[in-house]
Parts: C-alpha cells; structure tokens; sequence
C-alpha cells in the first residue's frame, strides 16, 4: 500500500495544471496522519465522496455562478432537490403553500411524504394574488412554486409572491426547471431558494439525471448536515457531463427559446390546432409579465390543442418522423408529450379537463434543430386533424 500511495502523488504531481477537470472517481482520500484526518473532517480536504467531491464541487459552483447564488447542493436528481429541501426545512406543525400548477410528483411529496410528519399542505393558483394572501397562515414556513407552468404555461408574478411570502415571514423556494437562468435568476428577485432539476435544460442531451439547491450560505448550511445524510449526492461522472453540458448552454438556450417563438406562432395560424399556450403569444394571458420578469425569453416549453381524439393523436403522434414522444424535455432534440395520458392515473376525467388536460392537449420540449424542419414536420403529421 505504501508503494501504491507513492505512485499516486508522482502520477497527480506530472498531471497538474489539465486544461479540463480529470473525473475524481475515488471514493476515498488518503489521510496522513490524524490530524490530516481533522482538516478533511472541517472541508479543508476531500475525504470522502458522498460528504464532497471535485466535480460536484465544480457542478456546484457553476450553478451558483449562473444563479447568482451564494452556494448550491448538487443532487442525485430533481426530485432529489426538492424533497431535501423540503425535509431538510420543514418540521412538524408547519404549513407549505404550494402553487397548485406545480410539477406532478411535487404534489405526491406533500401529500405522500410530508404529511406523514405532520407538515400540513395547501395549493392554491399563484397567478391569483387575493388566493395567495387568503392561504397564508401564521405557521407557513414557505410558498413553492414554479415560474412558468407545465403544460398551459401560466406565469407567476414573482416579485408579487415574494413580497407577501416575505411579509409572512415565510420563505419563497422556486423549482425554475423550465425557465433556466438564461430567463430568470429568481435569487434576483428576493427568492430565497432555487431548484433545479439538472436533467433537463442543464443536462440538455437526455443523458443524465441530477437536481440542484441555490440559496445563500445562511440556507445551505442549515440544508447540508440532512443532504448528507440522505445520501442523495450526484455522482462525479455525471457531475463532469452536466459541467460539459453547461458550457453549450446559453446557445442552446437562445436556439430553443426562439424556435419555441417560431413554433406557436406557426400553430396559431393552424386552423385544426384550437388554441396554442406559449407566453411569447400575444394570446397568452401573462404575455406583458412575461415579457418583462423573463426579458422576452419566454421558454421552449408549449403546449397547443387540437382535435380531442386519441386515435388521430396517436396518428400525429406516430406521423412524426424527428419529433419523440418522450417522458423527458429540455433535450436539443425537440420532444412531444401527452400530459392527459401522463396524468390519467392520479387523476378522474373531470379533473383533468378541469385542469385542462384534454384528449387533444399536446405539450412540446422545443430543441435546436433548424426550425424549418420541426415545422415540416408538424405540416407533415397535423394532417390527421380535419
Ligand atoms: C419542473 C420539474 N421539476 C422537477 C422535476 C423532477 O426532476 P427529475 O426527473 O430530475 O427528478 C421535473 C421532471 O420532469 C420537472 O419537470
């Protein structure tokens, strides 16, 4: 062993300096003595890589950088992100205001996990100020939401909802997936903390799965000792593909928000497609908010309707030759998804055309291919809709 650990640091000394972080697959650091021990155990060292971890180190400092964050967790996933932050927050007799336009599985955290202690959950719809003021209570420790909604795009008036989140002395925690930073950094609006899931624009080539936790030092920190305990740590490979990921990203973004842009307003003027959700359309009620709090990048995320016939849209579906059905989004391949089908278990028929799930809803992820293309290709498969 005392060979081995000699070969170690003359191989590490002759690779100093690479241009591209090397993956720090170990999962253990050699100590010295004990007392080399104690500076690991304070975070002077690496010693261990579920505790700490140079690529997620990096991962993480990317994020908080794009953010303008103090510091971020890296997570095995989104869904990852949010639990931690919600179990590493919350206690028993606390009250969450979510937004009720929130991401599925959210919504099974409170009502499958957070219930179990005690943690009571409300949901309202964020867009309706008056509601927010009316559910807020004495003992809400946060409101959650997301800026733009999945799959009918609604935006939220963030400033708004942190102001009277603030004046309750509650925390503002937004899940900011769909809109990335190239849109909006919600810290710069008095958000207290922000949520990624890294597996989709992040991520932004279907291929890995991670989450991330921005907030102040103040925040992380009390988050930290739980994160590490539950064990749900990015690992270093994945870490160093979301870091390569990251640097194609602002051109990834810009394609996709405008080919979005191109896409609805090409839809609108469909006469087979009955209405198209997009905040860049002038149709779209939040358009004006939009176009103020997201600087005119309003997203690659829309949805549009056509007729309510499952057997014409699965003709669509299958007539499209580069377009997937995919249970992801944020990829540079556009993707498509059917969010009646992908809710048609958690909820009754009339809760889903409550919610405006319809039969004929369909939700696209747009990507970075020429937009002529995705559009011959929507021409092409739209002709199963009289
Ligand atoms: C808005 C949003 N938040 C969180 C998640 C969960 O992320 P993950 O699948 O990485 O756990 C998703 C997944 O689709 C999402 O769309």
């Amino acid at each position: 062993m005392k060979g081995k650990k000699i070969l170690n640091q003359k191989i590490l000394e002759k690779a100093k300096n690479p241009e591209i972080t090397p993956i720090f697959h170990s999962t253990a650091y050699i100590v010295e003595d004990t007392d080399d021990y104690d500076l690991a155990n304070k975070g002077v060292k690496y010693c261990y890589s579920r505790t700490a971890n140079p690529n997620r180190d990096e991962l993480s400092s990317l994020v908080s950088e794009l953010e303008n964050g103090e510091n971020t967790l890296i997570c095995s996933s989104g869904m990852a992100a949010i639990s931690t932050t919600l179990i590493s927050l919350l206690k028993q007799g606390d009250h969450v205001l979510f937004n009720k336009h929130i991401y599925g599985e959210t919504i099974h955290i409170a009502q499958d996990i957070l219930q179990n202690f005690g943690i009571e959950s409300s949901f309202v719809d964020f867009t309706e100020l008056e509601e927010v003021k009316m559910a807020l209570k004495k003992n809400t420790k946060l409101l959650y939401g997301e800026i733009i909604a999945n799959p009918l795009t609604q935006i939220i008036d963030l400033e708004k909802i942190v102001e009277l989140a603030h004046k309750n002395n509650s925390l503002v925690v937004i899940d900011s997936t769909f809109t990335t930073p190239f849109a909006i950094k919600p810290l710069d609006y008095g958000t207290d903390i922000v949520i990624h899931s890294l597996t989709k624009f992040f991520g932004g080539h279907s291929d890995i799965t991670g989450g991330s936790i921005t907030a102040n030092n103040g925040i992380i920190n009390e988050i930290i000792p739980k994160y590490l305990l539950m064990g749900c740590c990015m690992d270093p490979n994945t870490s160093w593909l979301t870091c390569r990921s990251i640097k194609t990203m602002g051109m990834r973004m810009k394609k996709q928000f405008k080919n979005a842009e191109k896409i609805a307003k090409y839809l609108e003027k469909k006469s087979v497609v009955k209405s198209v959700y997009h905040p860049s359309l002038k149709s779209h009620p939040q358009h004006e908010l939009g176009k103020k709090i997201l600087n005119e990048n309003y997203g690659s995320i829309l949805s549009f309707r056509v007729e309510d016939d499952r057997e014409r849209v699965n003709k669509f579906i299958r007539g499209l030759k580069r377009i997937n059905y995919l249970g992801t989004l944020g990829g540079v391949n556009t993707s498509l998804a059917h969010p009646a089908t992908a809710f048609r278990d958690s909820f009754s028929a009339e809760e889903l055309s409550e919610m405006g799930l319809h039969e004929g809803l369909i939700r696209i992820s747009v990507g970075i291919e020429d937009s002529k293309d995705l559009i011959d290709d929507l021409e092409e498969a739209l002709k199963y809709f009289k």
